[in-house]
């Protein structure tokens, strides 16, 4: 497509890496919907139209999938006491509990466990690093479709990754068999409409965009300027101040920025997955 970006595509892309948008951008609903993203953490407790969910997770299951090895699983949860409960776990979010809808998003090879054990086949190729790492990612290829059919309805959402703080007493809570495992939440339901939701800026493409190499040449300088762009964006929303890539490194600097989970290899073990 040639010609001149429309000014909605401009400005959606300026209200994101709050630079100037390239003359020339394609522009199309699914754009627009995708570059409008913003977690939402007040909602409104109504329940959600019938066919919401089932719509959801057609979108879920119409995503790409590894081999179509299909190895995710999904709990939906709407019972206000394990929503309740699922809250504390995840470190006493409370949009958990006021959301009518809570997806927990499960790395699932018990199932291919029990294919394997049906056929009279073993299942060696379970216990590697792979097999976990192309299931994750398969899952959360599938929950970001879901999100996305999500605010396609005008619902907000935001992703638990609290949902990993105590991954045994999730698992004994939501029945979840030896081989899975839940790796991120996400709350789905009608944002509140007295509730201010800012739109966070992202890196600049002259950061994450990286053309035929790798180079970290213009790094340094991109993320100084998106340091301040951040900033700017925490001021604006009333937070406190603070330089992104200060905090970034705050985060990294020891095993304690993982909030607990820095154990999460021994837990997997636990949970039948052997991690060779
Ligand atoms: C895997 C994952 C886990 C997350 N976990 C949480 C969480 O536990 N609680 C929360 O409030 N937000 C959580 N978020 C939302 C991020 O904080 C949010 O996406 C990020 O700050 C960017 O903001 P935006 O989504 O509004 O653009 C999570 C996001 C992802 C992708």
């Amino acid at each position: 497509m040639s010609g001149t970006s429309s000014e909605r595509i401009s400005t959606l892309w300026q209200t994101r890496y709050r630079t100037p948008a390239p003359k020339t951008l394609p522009d199309n609903a699914v754009l627009d919907l995708l570059l409008s993203h913003h977690s939402v953490r007040a909602y409104l407790p109504d329940a959600l139209p019938e066919g919401t969910l089932e719509a959801g997770i057609a979108a879920a299951s119409s995503a790409a999938t590894s081999s179509n090895l299909q190895v995710w699983s999904v709990v939906a949860v709407e019972n206000p006491e394990t929503r309740a409960r699922l809250a504390e776990l995840c470190g006493n979010q409370k949009h958990i509990e006021v959301a009518p809808l809570f997806l927990a998003w499960i790395v699932d090879l018990a199932r291919l466990e029990r294919i394997a054990e049906r056929a009279g086949m073993g299942h060696e190729a379970l216990d590697y690093q792979e097999t976990f790492l192309m299931a994750t990612l398969d899952t959360g290829i599938a929950a970001q479709n879901a999100v996305t059919a999500f605010e396609s309805l005008g619902l907000g959402t935001v992703y638990i990754g609290g949902l990993r703080n105590h991954p045994e007493e999730v698992s004994s809570l939501l029945s979840l068999p030896p081989r899975s495992v839940a790796v991120v939440g996400l709350c789905v339901g009608k944002p509140d409409p007295a509730a201010q939701n800012g739109y966070k800026p992202r890196l600049g493409q002259d950061v994450v965009l990286h053309r035929e190499r790798y180079s970290t040449e213009n790094e340094a300088k991109g993320i100084a300027a998106y340091d301040r762009i951040a900033d700017d964006y925490q001021k604006e929303q009333g937070l406190t101040s603070r330089v992104w890539s200060e905090t970034v490194a705050k985060r990294v600097d020891s095993f304690k920025g993982l909030s607990g989970r820095h154990v999460i290899r021994t837990v997997l073990h636990r949970l039948g997955f052997p991690l060779r």
